[in-house]
């Protein structure tokens, strides 16, 4: 039997999240740039979507951009600023035949008016689908993401539109980049680090994870299929006992 022959579609995660990383090592490998490793990347993102939407699995939030990443060289920057661009354009007709909406998380306004331009584009015309919602976290850091909880939070509660009794699990989560979007059940990273990296810090509290040798660019649906089968043989006890659980 295949893989994906022995997913159980009622025990498939409702949101994966996925650290895509290896891009440098793998275009390194080939005696090529770092860019070429990103370009190469854009097949894996392809695949993780499409077998997704096809899977029924309902948010995917790719880390693509941290706020860290800034730090690269220029060129490095720059060219990947090109390539969202691209992808963003040439991949709008398929997001909307498989009825997959973009959405983003992130400090987006520290991005080039010609990503942000494009991103705004898509998002508006795939926003009326009611498949997969894909998040792209961009210039995202879960550290930045919670300094501005906290501004936000601070800001209500000095304005008496909160009270800090108030303040809870849940409502720490509305003040997220995330709200509205359940917590991921299955976070993924590529490339053998076995590293969070300031990735939704606050989702994954209780999120299995998944940790592959593959570098991102080599990353196909077997590999996703593979993720999704070793999250279905995981007990989820959520700090309770394994006993508990099966009652
Ligand atoms: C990490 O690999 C990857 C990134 C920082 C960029 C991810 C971007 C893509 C997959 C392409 C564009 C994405 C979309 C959504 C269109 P790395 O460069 O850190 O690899 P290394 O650890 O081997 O150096």
């Amino acid at each position: 039997m295949s893989i994906k022959d022995q997913l159980i579609a009622e025990r498939l995660p409702e949101h994966v999240a996925i650290i895509m990383d290896g891009n440098g090592r793998w275009a390194k490998q080939r005696g090529n740039s770092r860019i070429f490793g990103h370009k190469h990347g854009v097949t894996a993102v392809r695949e993780v979507t499409e077998a997704s939407a096809e899977l029924g699995v309902k948010y995917l939030t790719l880390y693509a951009f941290s706020t860290e990443n800034w730090g690269r060289p220029k060129t490095e920057v720059d060219a990947l600023m090109a390539l969202l661009v691209s992808t963003i354009s040439s991949e709008t007709k398929t997001l909307l035949k498989n009825n997959v909406k973009l959405n983003t998380i992130g400090c987006t306004e520290t991005l080039p008016k010609s990503v942000r331009a494009k991103l705004n584009d898509c998002i508006q015309k795939t926003s009326g689908n009611t498949g997969l919602t894909l998040t792209l976290a961009l210039s995202y850091s879960s550290r930045w993401e919670l300094i501005e909880a906290v501004k936000n939070i601070a800001s209500d509660v000095k304005e008496n539109k909160l009270d800090v009794s108030e303040i809870s699990d849940g409502l720490i989560g509305d003040y997220l980049s995330t709200a509205g979007i359940p917590d991921p059940e299955l976070m993924i990273r590529t490339s053998g680090e076995h590293r969070i990296s300031n990735f939704l810090l606050w989702q994954l509290a209780y999120s299995e994870l998944y940790f592959c040798d593959i570098l991102w660019p080599d990353f196909r649906r077997e590999d996703y299929y593979r993720a999704l089968l070793d999250f279905q043989s995981r007990e989820r006890r959520f700090g309770k006992t394994g006993d508990q659980i099966k009652k």
